[in-house]
């Protein structure tokens, strides 16, 4: 267990889990619990750093830890954690804030991307977003990041701030490396093709992983097919059926459907049909996964219960070495 190196990654809570999510991110979560010693985390205090609605906020974060357990999360080979119910996130990112320079967070491209989303709601949550998701990080001196390429300036900022602090304060916590996936699975909306799949583009654009049959036979049927504006090329729309269809489906399947893609033949309706039944047989375990924790909640509340004695376990020695080193609290030595 010591000598694996240690793991965070971090999830904000935002419902349902799709296979863009998936795909792209938590089924390599899944297989690194085997090899490192991971820490996952839904991040709900990063949340309400941009508009929220509390009800939905509460449900969503409990959706997406019954979709984090159904896709194979093992609450005894990691440690899954609800960001808020361990303040130690929260106090060591008071701490990182104050040795953190404005200037370092002002350029942040995600700060000036958010901040312009959301004029009106320019707080100070979303200026320090960085410094919270070092603290996720650093509170357990985790030494590798999983993450998607948009992360990497929150990364380096994470170094730079232990950069600083072990130079003041004497070495304390490890230069996070970041863990990239290959871009392999680079799953596009249904309906913007061009643009990755996300709930934010609409219920018809992105496939839950817990959709049932017929949502993801409607869902597809509508997928965009369009030719993109090379009209010699395979449109981006076609290209994400593709990609799902040899993701999820037989080879043999996808060698037929690809070769009347060539000769001009293919009729989409056939590639939708096929690729839709084999998401949907891909998918069947992490249904009945779903359903399976949804009627016996104490499989959630047990894995958390473990997950939270796991972690904090780590993150309270973190901090008391942390405190320590930069000398808040009293000398209890006199
Ligand atoms: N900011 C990340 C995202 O938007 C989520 C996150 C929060 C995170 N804390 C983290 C990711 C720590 C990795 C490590 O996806």
């Amino acid at each position: 267990m010591n000598s694996k190196i240690r793991v965070f990654s971090g999830l904000r809570p935002t419902g349902r889990m799709h296979l863009g999510n998936y795909l792209g991110a938590i089924m390599n979560w899944v297989k690194m619990q085997e090899t490192h010693d991971c820490i996952y985390s839904v991040v709900d205090y990063h949340a309400i750093t941009t508009p929220f609605k509390p009800e939905e906020l509460r449900r969503d974060t409990r959706d997406m830890l019954v979709d984090l357990l159904a896709t194979g999360l093992d609450p005894e080979k990691c440690a899954l954690v609800v960001q808020s119910e361990l303040p130690q996130h929260t106090e060591l990112a008071w701490i990182l804030g104050s040795i953190t320079p404005l200037g370092w967070l002002e350029r942040v491209p995600t700060y000036k991307e958010k901040a312009s989303m959301h004029p009106d709601y320019l707080n100070l949550g979303l200026l320090s977003y960085p410094v919270l998701m070092a603290s996720d990080i650093l509170v357990y001196r985790a030494e590798a990041v999983p993450v998607g390429e948009d992360q990497l300036p929150h990364l380096e900022l994470t170094r730079e701030i232990v950069r600083r602090f072990n130079h003041w304060f004497g070495d304390t916590f490890p230069e996070p490396e970041a863990i990239m996936k290959k871009e392999t699975a680079r799953i596009m909306s249904l309906k913007e093709p061009e643009k990755k799949m996300s709930k934010s583009l609409g219920e018809d654009s992105y496939i839950g992983i817990g959709d049932d049959p017929e949502t993801i036979h409607a869902k597809i049927k509508r997928a965009v097919t369009d030719m993109g504006p090379d009209s010699t090329a395979m449109g981006p729309g076609v290209a994400n059926l593709f990609n799902l269809l040899q993701i999820f489906g037989q080879e043999a399947d996808y060698l037929t459907l690809y070769e009347d893609y060539e000769t001009g033949s293919l009729r989409y309706v056939d590639l939708k049909t096929v690729t839709a039944d084999a998401i949907i047989e891909g998918l069947r375990p992490i249904r009945e996964k779903r359903k399976e924790i949804k009627s016996n909640p104490e499989i959630l509340e047990n894995a958390l219960q473990l997950g939270h004695e796991k972690a904090s376990a780590m993150a309270t020695k973190t901090l008391s070495r942390v405190k320590e080193r930069i000398g808040v609290g009293r000398d209890v030595n006199i």
